[in-house]
């Protein structure tokens, strides 16, 4: 195992990443627990992250002495390398703004880390992260590349096995980064390269019985493919003692109450409690036309529906959630930081204080597409896998204005019309989520030779890679028109069909 220890870089789920890409399993841990986690560990390697502080500071974070003491290699990146360099005797000066970017960096020195990467006397691009420098090398360290800015660009203590770099490896601007991740992780801290996911599934397993022992889980499942994976991982672990719970608020799409209990129940024998609140919940919305009012309605009440549920059930004493790590990730980073709230992402927060119960997250250390892998592990369908995500709030977010039951029932049939012709043509898999949204504005048409007054429907699909920025989709024009002629031809309500060609920024991915 490799223990990274967190100094709050942006970046520093992308460093464990690169490290399970190379088969090897590692965790990340703030630096604030750090010595208890690398006592308990006891990884055969260390990576210290970047993060936005500055050794300089009096009050800065440092990484546990323990860490330099134990005889483990260590790699510093970026605020790693300085708190390294400033820990073991060497000097940092700062008074210079942290910022991103090119740079080229010259290779001084053979070392281990550049072993079969980097060749001596080369220059390689590197993705730098400029801020404080390095001005004096500790006892034991030299200089093992250099960039015009950064005369300490990479050093190395070969005999103690200590790296430091000033730029980022594991972001991809940095294109032999993954390759200098490898050196570090295998060759020089000779990590095996076999974990694999069913190791993890297994390993898992193992966590989840310890901590539930014999008490009882309760999990709500939204249709997505997280809380999926997550039940049926759970169900894996400690069979019964997991009931899942379903609220169909009425905001799904087609069949999706159906499929779920299908998976569920049937296919996969997991107890399943399914909650019809679709009448509830549209009572609850009718009226509400801002989106942040929709969306804590909606919270509230599936709060409400699902506490009321889980009570009925009986004596669980743990909720289990599908969080996946960016989400862990963003919670930490955005505490205290100056961010806005652009939309109150749902989700079950506040739940587990309100019951009193404790959590079980079984997806926690996972990326998505990692858990996609873990789900095919279990055995879920690929169909099921490869979903699109899908909001907490459902079709109330696109559907801008007031929510009616005849609204959203055409907005369902617009958007299986949708999907299904992107199935069809295959492009499913390369769009990252595409869905049609009703506007709350009617146009005039011409039907056969009648005029028609009717709701327009707008079309969106975009790429991504997670969800924070997107790109359009650039469909060909025949598919376009083909999916639009279905859907004013076979949604009766439905007169006009408009494509969404806005990039994320300046849009959000959905319309509200
Ligand atoms: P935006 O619209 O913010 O969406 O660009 C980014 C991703 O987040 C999803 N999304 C939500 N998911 N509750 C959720 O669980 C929400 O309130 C919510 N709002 C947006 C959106 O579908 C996209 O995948």
């Amino acid at each position: 195992k490799i223990l990274i220890v967190d100094f709050g870089s942006q970046v520093t789920q992308l460093i464990a990443r690169r490290v399970r890409e190379e088969g090897v399993y590692c965790e990340i841990v703030p630096f604030q627990a750090a010595e208890a986690a690398f006592a308990a560990m006891r990884p055969i390697g260390v990576i210290l992250s970047g993060g936005p502080a500055s050794v300089t500071e009096m009050a800065s974070p440092r990484a546990p002495q323990a860490i330099f003491d134990a005889g483990v290699p260590v790699l510093g990146i970026c605020y790693g390398e300085q708190t390294m360099v400033a820990q073991l005797g060497g000097t940092v000066e700062g008074g210079h703004h942290r910022e991103f970017g090119r740079a080229e960096v010259e290779v001084t020195a053979e070392s281990a880390l550049f072993d079969g990467v980097w060749r001596m006397g080369e220059k390689y691009p590197v993705w730098m992260s400029h801020g404080d420098r390095v001005t004096a090398l500790p006892e034991g360290f030299s200089v093992i590349g250099v960039s015009p800015n950064a005369p300490f660009a990479a050093i190395a203590d070969e005999k103690r096995r200590f790296f430091g770099v000033q730029f980022h490896p594991e972001v991809v601007h940095t294109p032999h980064g993954g390759a200098l991740l490898r050196n570090f992780v295998r060759k020089i801290a000779g990590a095996k390269g076999d974990w694999t996911m069913r190791a993890f599934k297994d390993e898992a397993i193992a966590r989840i019985r310890a901590q539930v022992g014999k008490e009882r889980v309760i999990c709500g499942l939204s249709g997505g493919v997280d809380s999926a994976v997550a039940a049926v991982l759970l169900h894996e672990a400690i069979g019964d003692q997991l009931t899942c719970v379903f609220v169909d608020h009425g905001l799904l799409r087609a069949g999706e109450a159906k499929k779920v209990v299908a998976l569920f129940r049937h296919a996969y024998n997991i107890p399943l409690v399914l909650v019809e609140a679709e009448a509830l919940f549209l009572k609850e919305l009718a009226g509400v036309t801002d989106p942040e009012v929709k969306r804590k309605t909606i919270g509230k009440l599936f709060i409400d529906v699902f506490e009321a549920e889980a009570k009925k059930v009986g004596g669980a004493s743990f909720l289990a959630q599908g969080t996946l790590y960016p989400d862990v990730i963003e919670s930490v980073s955005f505490t205290g930081g100056p961010s806005v709230t652009i939309k109150s992402h749902h989700n079950v927060g506040g739940l587990p204080e309100r019951m009193n119960m404790k959590l079980v997250e079984p997806l926690r250390e996972l990326f998505k597409d990692e858990v996609r892998a873990l789900g095919r592990e279990l055995g879920l369908p690929e169909v099921f896998v490869g979903r699109h995500p899908f909001p907490g709030p459902g079709l109330a977010i696109r559907c801008p204005g007031e929510i009616t039951k005849d609204k959203l029932d055409i907005l369902r049939l617009a958007d299986e019309i949708f999907i299904e012709e992107i199935r069809r043509a295959g492009l499913y898999d390369e769009i990252w989520q595409a869905f049609a949204v009703l506007l709350p504005v009617r146009t005039v048409g011409v039907m056969g030779d009648g005029r028609t007054y009717d709701n327009v429907v707008a079309l969106r699909a975009v790429t991504s890679v997670d969800g924070m920025t997107a790109d359009f989709y650039a469909f060909d024009m025949k598919f376009l028109a083909h999916a639009a002629t279905r859907i004013i031809n076979e949604v009766k309500g439905v007169n006009r069909v408009v494509y969404d060609v806005t990039s994320k920024p300046p849009g959000t991915i959905e319309w509200e």
